[in-house]
């Protein structure tokens, strides 16, 4: 069920836009957060932490399970460890919304638990595949049922867990993260290998609460049964959300956009590498780093982009800003081509069919291809934009608003808040013309 109801925005255009903002707390780091904690011992404080639908989703199944969460202010969180073996089952199935982190890092780390669970999530959930989680879990000897691949996941209580050897079929933290966490529970060495770099906070945080893991070259080794101790976290700001108005910055602000206190982990930071080639002025003045994570602070120029081929080993790590930088190419001048990006088809939305929908009915010529799109950079219109229920697509085609020749809608908006609540008054304090209403 979609929890939100629907809402559309109207972004007209503007002429320049510019100062400075931050942007709320990483998404991927506050789940892994709370979970984390929620099987350490003793207490974790997380500051920063990402107060959204998606990680509200998280929090809620942990206190179902029966940790003990507090929640001082928005961005506070104190999680109670209930200490290896210490969850309980949950009377209900978990509900994790719209958050496929969620159900899949809970896929691991419920693996291997004493007791059975099942994990739901809303009707785009319902739809996302499972199976790329459960098929190495099963090597593990985890016992799972997934409904033709998606949830609901049935995951039975009791199952001895044994370390793996697995070589994932696609560049995905998500599944990386899922073998790491049902590791914690498992006898033996686990050793997982990806094709191409993708996101570490799952590996630097098990360090952050004492785990010990190795990694050469593109394996993650880590030895089963560790015990983890609550830890002191800082969440910084998600550089997936800084994505939305680095672009903006790039398209429309003359005297520069500044986003600050960023997350800028390198298997993160891959957009700024795909702008700075398409002739991007971008600075990033590094920060005291948030603990485990680096921080800075990111300013974005106004300038000329010209259309490039993006270089496909950028493009796992820059899996989620992608939409946004098609927003970034349909205003360059010549053509961009993305391959390598059919992880995009499996997201929240389609991403590649919802982005070039919208492409088309902006009046951009663009040519969806079976693992990217190719598009023809020039002028933007405005125009009526279904973003299909997918938060990123929605941000993308606000930010387009910056450069278009006229007023954008965009529908079925509700589901921004599950990564960027407060988007709208952000976007608003740096001059975007947008405004949120009832779905017509
Ligand atoms: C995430 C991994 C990525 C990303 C998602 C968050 C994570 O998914 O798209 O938004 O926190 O591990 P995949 O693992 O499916 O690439």
């Amino acid at each position: 069920m979609n929890e939100f109801p629907r809402r559309r925005y109207l972004a007209a255009p503007v002429s320049a836009i510019g100062g400075a903002l931050s942007v709320p707390g990483d998404k991927s780091v506050s789940h892994r957060a709370l979970m984390l904690g929620g099987v350490a011992t003793g207490t974790t404080r997380i500051s920063g932490f990402l107060d959204s639908a998606d990680c509200l989703a998280t929090l809620s199944a942990l206190r179902a399970m029966g940790v003990r969460i507090e929640q001082p202010g928005p961005r506070e969180i104190v999680v109670h460890g209930a200490g290896p073996g210490g969850l309980r089952a949950s009377a209900t199935p978990l509900d994790l919304g719209n958050a496929g982190t969620a159900i899949r890092l809970f896929m691991g780390l419920l693996a291997g638990q004493s007791f059975s669970s099942t994990l739901i999530g809303d009707d785009s959930l319902m739809r996302r595949p499972m199976e790329r989680v459960a098929k190495p879990l099963r090597l593990m000897g985890a016992q799972i049922d997934t409904q033709k691949g998606c949830p609901p996941v049935r995951l039975q209580g009791g199952a001895a867990l044994r370390g793996i050897d697995y070589a994932l079929p696609m560049a995905s933290a998500q599944v990386k993260s899922a073998i790491l966490l049902a590791a914690l529970r498992s006898q033996g060495i686990t050793r997982v290998t990806e094709p191409a770099p993708t996101r570490d906070h799952t590996e630097r945080m098990l360090e952050g609460f004492g785990a010990q893991l190795t990694r050469q070259g593109a394996t993650v080794e880590f030895a089963g049964g560790q015990g983890l101790r609550g830890a002191a976290l800082q969440v910084p700001g998600d550089f997936s959300s800084a994505a939305f108005f680095i672009v903006a910055g790039c398209l429309a602000a003359p005297r520069g956009l500044t986003i600050r206190g960023v997350g800028v982990n390198p298997t993160r930071t891959g957009l700024l590498d795909m702008l700075r080639l398409m002739g991007a002025r971008i600075t990033v003045t590094p920060r005291a780093d948030a603990g485990a994570e680096p921080l800075a602070d990111i300013t974005a120029y106004a300038g000329p982009l010209r259309g490039v081929a993006i270089p496909r080993e950028l493009v796992p790590l820059a899996i989620d800003e992608l939409p946004v930088l098609f927003i970034a190419a349909a205003c360059a001048e010549g053509e961009t081509v993305v391959t390598g990006a059919e992880e995009l088809r499996v997201k929240e939305s389609d991403r590649l069919a919802a982005m070039a929908q919208g492409l088309a009915a902006t009046g951009v010529q663009c040519e969806l291809l079976p693992d990217g799109l190719r598009i023809q950079g020039g002028m933007l219109r405005g125009g009526r934009v279904d973003s299909h229920g997918d938060h990123r697509v929605a941000m993308a085609f606000a930010i387009a608003s910056v450069r278009a020749t006229g007023p954008i809608e965009i529908t079925d908006v509700a589901n921004v808040a599950t990564s960027f609540p407060g988007f709208l008054g952000a976007a608003r304090s740096v001059g975007l013309a947008l405004d949120e209403a009832g779905e017509s």
